[in-house]
């Protein structure tokens, strides 16, 4: 048996080990998956426990993406760019390779849905970590365009200077989306939490819109009630997208796909 484990704080709420544990029944791999709340200031102390115990890989969530990302010994690309590590891979040779699977599990569940990224003109809001995290494999997409909208202007200004080299990204404020229409609109920010959305105009979604919200509930999110109100024509939480980052990851470690969709609606059956 193989060990795996998620670390996070707070970590007691974690789906980590529950999707883990499904892909490990559906592909007969031999493996236990655990949960540890770690602190980020413990991160490396209980990382190099749990490795030098003979763990095989790590989960990251917050607050410790950024830790994990120090402790990595090398870093794909993708997790270079992101600033962030949610998987940590103990490879033959003995080293850690840090890797982020969010942006990835994020257009597999796109895919998965039947949506178009390719072409279409996407607006994502929000230019915090959850955003950077996911902007390599979106743009690797090729979609027709992309913006990003922020509060803070000048953080979606530093991203689209930081993806550059990768193509072009739109910076703006809220007010400038006005009189403007995109295909598929990405919550990334973290404002449904406070109750509150980011200002968005009335005709902002195109005929067929697309909504997707990084973020999942039992009840629709707030961005997601913004969306049917406003004429989406699809929408969808963050939950396949949680199920997909966990898939990349197990892929990683056992390099064998799992399947996603028996998971994702398992979890959605026990949300409800
Ligand atoms: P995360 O890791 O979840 O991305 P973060 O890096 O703190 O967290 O980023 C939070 C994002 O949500 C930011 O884009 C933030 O906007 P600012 O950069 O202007 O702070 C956005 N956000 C949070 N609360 C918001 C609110 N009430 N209205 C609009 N945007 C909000």
């Amino acid at each position: 048996t193989d060990a795996y484990a998620v670390f996070g704080d707070p970590i007691a709420q974690s789906k980590s080990p529950y999707i883990h544990r499904q892909f490990a029944e559906q592909t007969g791999e031999d493996i236990a998956y655990t949960k540890q709340q770690v602190a980020e200031k413990d991160f490396e102390q209980a990382a190099d426990a749990f490795f030098a115990s003979g763990g095989k890989g790590l989960n990251i969530t917050a607050p410790d993406k950024l830790a994990a990302y120090g402790y990595a010994a090398r870093l794909t690309p993708r997790a270079r760019r992101a600033g962030a590590v949610n998987t940590l891979v103990k490879r033959a040779d003995g080293t850690l390779l840090g890797d982020t699977t969010d942006g990835i599990g994020m257009v597999n569940d796109m895919h998965n849905l039947g949506w178009e990224i390719a072409g279409k003109r996407v607006l994502i809001l929000g230019a915090g970590g959850a955003v950077r995290g996911v902007l390599q494999p979106l743009m690797e997409q090729e979609p027709g365009s992309l913006t990003i909208a922020n509060r803070t202007v000048h953080k979606a200004e530093q991203l689209a200077k930081g993806f550059a080299d990768l193509g072009v990204i739109e910076p703006l404020g809220y007010e400038a989306l006005s009189g403007r229409q995109f295909d598929l609109v990405i919550n990334g920010t973290s404002a449904g939490f406070g109750g509150e959305l980011p200002p968005l105009p009335e005709e902002l979604l195109a005929e067929g819109a697309a909504c997707y919200d990084m973020m999942y509930a039992a009840e629709p999110t707030l961005f997601l009630q913004w969306a049917e109100a406003h004429g989406a024509a699809r929408l969808t939480d963050g939950l396949g997208m949680l199920v997909g980052q966990a898939a990349e990851s197990f892929y990683l470690w056992r390099q064998v796909r799992p399947e996603v969709v028996p998971v994702i609606t398992a979890l959605r059956r026990s949300l409800s």
